[in-house]
């Protein structure tokens, strides 16, 4: 017997079907647009890469790479991975490429799915959408405020007033060993009172069980040492040079020195966008400074920082909040015929309308002209021409607006103008 095939898509994916496109197209846009304004260029990455630009790059010991990245061996038998995150696969462009003899900073941005396995719930898909920006080629901390500025900017633009800005360093190369020894002899102690996997954490990567969500964890970890004062100088300075920028420009945020974010290539500023009413996964967006990505695989040590937004995230806070714009409707103008003769006429006027950038449309499916109107009413269009035996042997078309419902007659190389009109185009 042949096995059922399955006619679901994949557990954790969705499609997007036409009625939601809009709000991507809008969404997508307004990001695009902004990110141009901040001097940002596209780059678009392949969606799979080599398995071991994510081991390197996002890190052996962090969740993503031990437990949700789709990885799959191709036909040459190399090991290839889905995705899970923009950050490495631009880092390894701007390596290939010698982006580094360029002049610097250089400003990237990309939108596009990334995969992880991870536990679908609302919010939290296994393909999902990111939009991220990069920049690559410089340690001034004005940069990093400038992002922070960006994508909060991007937030509020798409109707999001209200947001939580949570703001930390995880310290450097020089400050943050230390910071790992005292909380390695914290932990130590109280190993047992933490779930398996911050047990694990302790020796390969105890700054994670900071934000380890297990109740038994936070409860255990009150009063651990605080990253901020095993800063160096050059961190301390930085970070107050962050929070000075921000001031000017006047958008708030919390110190939250319990944000350690799930990517291992972060060195000092790291931050998170949260913004309420959007359910648990309430993290639109975050990032942080990388100032050794570049170098982990295989470039030279050039400083970045950057941070990346979910669009499913976003989207659903845009709705929640009822921002999302009244888009105009998908055909300006629809072209009803009362017979079949008529047809070569409908086709002309369609011509002639598209060629002038009219969105217009006409039936196919041989139905009433009544039938016709009802499409045309549900297609909210609001232009309808008709033309029948009267417009033939005139040579005219027949206008109707359908807001007004108001009815008159034109002559055909009048269509263009008098639509247009209409439409205010
Ligand atoms: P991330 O925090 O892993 O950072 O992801 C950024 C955003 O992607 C999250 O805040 C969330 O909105 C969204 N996201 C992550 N996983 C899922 C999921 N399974 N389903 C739906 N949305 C999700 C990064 O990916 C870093 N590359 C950000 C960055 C860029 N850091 C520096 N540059």
């Amino acid at each position: 017997m042949v096995a059922k095939m399955s006619i679901t898509g994949p557990r954790g994916t969705y499609d997007i079907l036409p009625d939601e496109s809009r709000k991507w197209q809008w969404l997508e846009g307004l990001l695009r647009e902004t990110a141009e304004l901040y001097g940002f260029r596209e780059i678009r990455t392949p969606v799979f890469e080599h398995t071991e630009l994510f081991q390197r790059g996002v890190g052996e010991t962090t969740d993503i790479v031990q437990k949700e990245m789709y990885t799959f061996a191709d036909k040459a038998r190399r090991s290839l991975t889905l995705r899970p995150e923009g950050t490495a696969s631009c880092a390894r462009a701007f390596i290939q490429h010698q982006i580094y003899n360029q002049p610097q900073p250089v400003k990237w941005y990309y939108l596009g799915p990334m995969f992880r396995y991870d536990r679908p719930q609302a919010g939290r898909y296994r393909q999902f959408h990111q939009f991220g920006a990069e920049v690559f080629g410089s340690n001034n901390p004005f940069v990093d405020a400038e992002l922070i500025v960006m994508m909060v900017d991007m937030v509020f633009k798409a109707g999001l007033p209200q947001y939580d800005l949570r703001l930390n360093s995880v310290g450097c190369e020089t400050c943050r060993p230390s910071y790992r020894q005292a909380l390695v002899s914290f932990l130590q102690p109280i190993k047992k009172e933490l779930c398996q996997d911050c047990r694990k954490r302790i020796e390969l990567n105890p700054l994670r069980v900071l934000d380890c969500k297990n109740q038994g964890c936070r409860e255990a970890v009150t009063g651990l040492p605080r990253v901020a004062d095993y800063w160096c100088n050059d961190c301390r300075q930085h970070f107050t040079a962050v929070t000075q920028s921000l001031d000017r420009y006047e958008v708030s945020y919390t110190v939250d020195d319990r944000l350690v974010r799930g990517l291992d290539y972060y060195t000092n500023t790291a931050f998170e966008l949260l913004v309420p009413g959007i359910g648990a996964q309430n993290a639109i967006g975050g990032g942080g400074r990388y100032n050794h990505l570049v170098r982990e695989v295989g470039g030279p040590d050039v400083p970045g920082i950057g941070f990346a937004i979910g669009l499913e995230r976003l989207l659903s806070g845009v709705e929640e909040a009822g921002a999302l714009p009244v888009f105009s409707p998908d055909i300006e103008v629809y072209i009803a015929v009362t017979g079949r003769e008529y047809e070569a006429s409908a086709d002309q006027a369609l011509r002639e309308l598209r060629r002038a950038g009219l969105k217009a449309d006409r039936d196919y499916m041989g139905r009433s002209l009544k039938a016709q109107m009802r499409q045309a009413d549900r297609l909210q269009v609001p232009v309808v021409v008709l033309i029948g035996e009267d417009e033939a042997t005139r040579g005219t078309y027949t206008i109707r607006r359908m807001q007004t419902k108001e009815q008159y007659e034109i002559g055909q190389a009048d269509l263009i103008d008098e639509v247009r009109k209409i439409l205010v185009k």
